[in-house]
């Protein structure tokens, strides 16, 4: 091969090797071999070469052709597998890797403690009963002989809607609004919302909740109530815990009491929770006054046939005791990392 085709020949294998990627080794072929290409404007001008030479340089021109052109398609070859084997890698799962677990939803840990009340309640012949929130002052009040000049009444510890409607301070309109509606025996539980005016701190939030107690028949006794309390309490806090009634008075009740826990932290030991007397305040309770029972009357009943029982007791209190919740505003903050912990 003469001098000049060998340099041309060493020249395009140069550039097919500096060339990177599918589109430089285009540009070298076209540069070579295209129609204005070196290679073929040197063997279009085989023609005018001298006769004797034309054969041999026609030859030589010919294998330098062919030459680039394997090496051509050898680099391309090179150069396809190369980004093959990239995207291969850029777009490539490692199984091994731990998955994001999907955001499970949960029930509110207040609901909860709700629905575990009222599953105690219902194995022991209770139903469940709802009120609305927003309630009149006769159901709120004046049928649960609350007398008007009652200090719960006040605009300063109600939120009155307007005159003669509020929100309810409590569940036990829950129990006016059963007796209205349904005749004796009625066994009833009531959970939900209740409101009142307090300065937001640790242990008062103006929104909480309760679940209410009614039971109404012919011939129901404080026994009746001290029985059923004390089965609810055992099941719910554990067996060992043991109930306290001291006289107390709510206008809706004769005779009133305030029911005490061991409480649940010390069992009864005396503890910083309990302020060292070994007993939690839980709920309020007692014999359904015989003029709430007048509401029976409504319905044609004898309202003397019947005696009753009927409780309250707050949800959040026992609730941050048990499980050592120290801020009473976390129920209503929303903040999943509580709440999640919570939930079971
Ligand atoms: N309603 C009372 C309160 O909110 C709790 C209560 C006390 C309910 C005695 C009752 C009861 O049914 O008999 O503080």
């Amino acid at each position: 091969m003469s001098g000049p085709t060998a340099d041309l020949l060493a020249e395009a294998l140069a550039a097919v090797r500096d060339a990177e990627g599918e589109d430089a080794l285009d540009a070298v072929r076209v540069r070579y071999l295209g129609r204005r290409g070196r290679v073929t404007e040197r063997l279009r001008a085989v023609s005018q070469a001298d006769p004797a030479e034309r054969p041999q340089l026609g030859a030589e021109l010919n294998d330098v052709r062919r030459a680039i052109e394997a090496a051509l398609d050898d680099a391309l070859s090179r150069a396809r597998a190369s980004s093959r084997e990239e995207s291969r890698a850029s777009e490539a799962i490692d199984v091994t890797l731990p998955g994001r677990r999907p955001f499970r939803g949960a029930l509110h840990p207040i609901g909860r403690m709700m629905d575990e009340v009222a599953e105690i309640f219902l194995g022991l012949g209770f139903e469940v009963r709802e009120g609305p929130e927003v309630e009149t002052e006769y159901h709120n009040f004046d049928a649960l002989n609350t007398p008007p000049d009652h200090p719960a009444r006040q605009g300063q510890d109600t939120f009155y809607i307007r005159p003669g409607v509020l929100l309810r301070t409590h569940t036990s309109p829950v129990q006016i609004r059963t007796m209205e509606s349904e005749d004796p025996p009625i066994r009833i539980i009531a959970p939900g919302r209740v409101y009142r005016r307090d300065a937001l701190d640790a242990t008062h939030s103006a929104v909480f909740h309760q679940v209410e107690g009614l039971y109404v028949d012919r011939g129901v006794t404080m026994g009746d109530l001290k029985g059923t309390l004390t089965a609810f309490v055992k099941r719910f806090f554990g067996s060992k815990h043991r109930l306290r009634f001291r006289p107390s008075y709510f206008p809706f009740v004769e005779p009133g009491a305030e029911v005490d826990m061991s409480c649940m932290l010390c069992d009864g030991k005396g503890c910083r929770v309990c302020k060292g007397s070994g007993w939690i305040e839980i709920l309020g309770a007692g014999m359904v006054h015989p003029r709430v029972l007048k509401i029976l009357e409504k319905r044609g009943l004898d309202p003397s046939e019947y005696t009753g029982f009927a409780f309250g007791m707050g949800l959040e209190r026992p609730f941050m005791i048990r499980y050592g919740v120290d801020d009473i505003r976390h129920f209503f903050e929303n903040d999943l990392r509580f709440l999640a912990n919570l939930s079971g």
